[in-house]
């Protein structure tokens, strides 16, 4: 099945073109082409995005962006036999152009599309790469908008197991790095500065929260760096280093901390690691480490371009939502995630819709 992705849920537009054979657990995925159109340029002057800059930005770039998916894929428009495109949560303004520019494509040309929840792309991240995890398997996702543990049961079947209580682990990265003066996203000029400090420098928190809680916290944590820059700014490169490196290793240890305990609470051996924050290399080592020395466990990490926003993964979570498919025109984008309001059932929290209810087929 040929599948075109399109995401622009804030501030990058990106088209992917996907080849899938086969079905779930394991099916034969290849990546014919993965595009993103960056706007850093655009907000980097501003420390962060500007909604309105990035919706502008994304009218320019989703014509051309689709274009060179498809042709670099070496596939005619005519050969897509699925739309798969980001509905939420997101920037509305920036989820809006790719989602009707998907929905006039589909009106065009005849071909159905799926609206797809950004966290479940990120969670379908895990099988664009070999090899595949088996279900049931923890995943964490961490971004800039979500540090969340999910158990995930199919590929469409995400039960919640934490959250984020304030800010997302990238939302942190991002503050510190304006904290620090950094360039936006701060992320990976962190984590590249970081290589080069030493971890144990500053003694900062670890939100652990209540022993059973698969919760997150970081903004103690922010708040922590904010004092300490406050009380000493850091007077060379070197000290920023170390900050930045103390940091990450606070936010690091907690992630995997926190996921080990969850696999043993789930009885899960497979975790699959996605969001941009799992791009962190000394996240992937520590993971890596950490299971060697409980033996046993498997990690799964998508490549760090896949783990970051982009179309692959919307493509490869529409393939497993295809049976959702329609040419209806009158869905909407949704900007606030779906399990921001947890269904109590049996005991466990649901993420509610990640997957959004369709009308019939149109
Ligand atoms: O998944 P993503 O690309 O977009 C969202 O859905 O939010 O994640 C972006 C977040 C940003 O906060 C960015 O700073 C962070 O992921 N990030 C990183 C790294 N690369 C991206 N954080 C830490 N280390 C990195 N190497
Ligand atoms: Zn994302």
């Amino acid at each position: 099945m040929l599948i075109l992705g399109i995401e622009t849920s804030c501030d990058d537009t990106a088209a992917a073109v996907l080849a899938v054979e086969g079905d779930a657990p394991a099916p034969e995925v290849t990546v014919l082409a993965d595009l993103i159109q960056s706007q850093t340029a655009t907000h980097n002057p501003y420390g962060g995005v500007v909604p309105e800059l990035a919706s502008r930005r994304h009218l320019e770039n989703i014509e051309p962006v689709v274009k060179s998916a498809l042709e670099r894929a070496g596939v005619a428009l005519e050969r897509v036999e699925l739309i798969a495109v980001t509905q939420g949560p997101g920037l509305v303004g920036s989820l809006l152009v790719g989602f009707n520019f998907a929905k006039a494509i589909s009106l065009a040309a005849a071909i159905p599309y799926v609206g797809v929840d950004h966290i479940a792309g990120h969670l379908a991240s895990a099988f664009l790469d070999r090899p595949t995890p088996e279900f049931p398997y923890l995943a964490l996702t961490a971004s800039g908008g979500h540090s969340s543990l999910f158990l995930v049961e199919s590929p469409t079947d995400f039960t919640l197991q934490g959250r984020t209580r304030d800010d997302a682990a990238g939302e942190a990265f991002d503050k510190v790095a304006k904290l620090l003066g950094l360039s936006y996203p701060g992320g990976p000029e962190v984590s590249r500065l970081a290589a080069r400090g030493n971890p144990a420098a500053f003694n900062f928190p670890r939100a652990w929260l209540e022993p059973e809680s698969g919760d997150f916290s970081f903004s103690g944590l922010k708040t922590a760096v904010a004092s300490q820059i406050r009380r000493t700014p850091p007077a060379n490169e070197q000290e920023i280093a170390d900050l930045c490196a103390s940091f990450q290793e606070a936010v690091v240890e907690v992630l995997v901390g926190k996921t080990l305990a969850m696999t043993k609470r789930c009885g899960t051996r497979q975790v699959v690691l996605s969001g941009g924050v799992a791009a962190n290399p000394r996240l992937r080592q520590y993971m890596q480490d950490a299971a060697r020395r409980e033996g046993n466990l498997q990690i799964f990490m998508p490549k760090s371009r896949f783990c970051t926003d982009n179309a692959a993964m919307i493509a490869m979570a529409g393939f497993f939502q295809r049976h959702r498919a329609t040419r209806a025109l009158e869905l909407d984008v949704y900007s606030r995630p779906g399990y921001l309001t947890p269904l109590a059932t049996s005991g466990r929290r649901s993420h509610g819709p990640l997957a959004p209810p369709l009308p019939a087929q149109g």
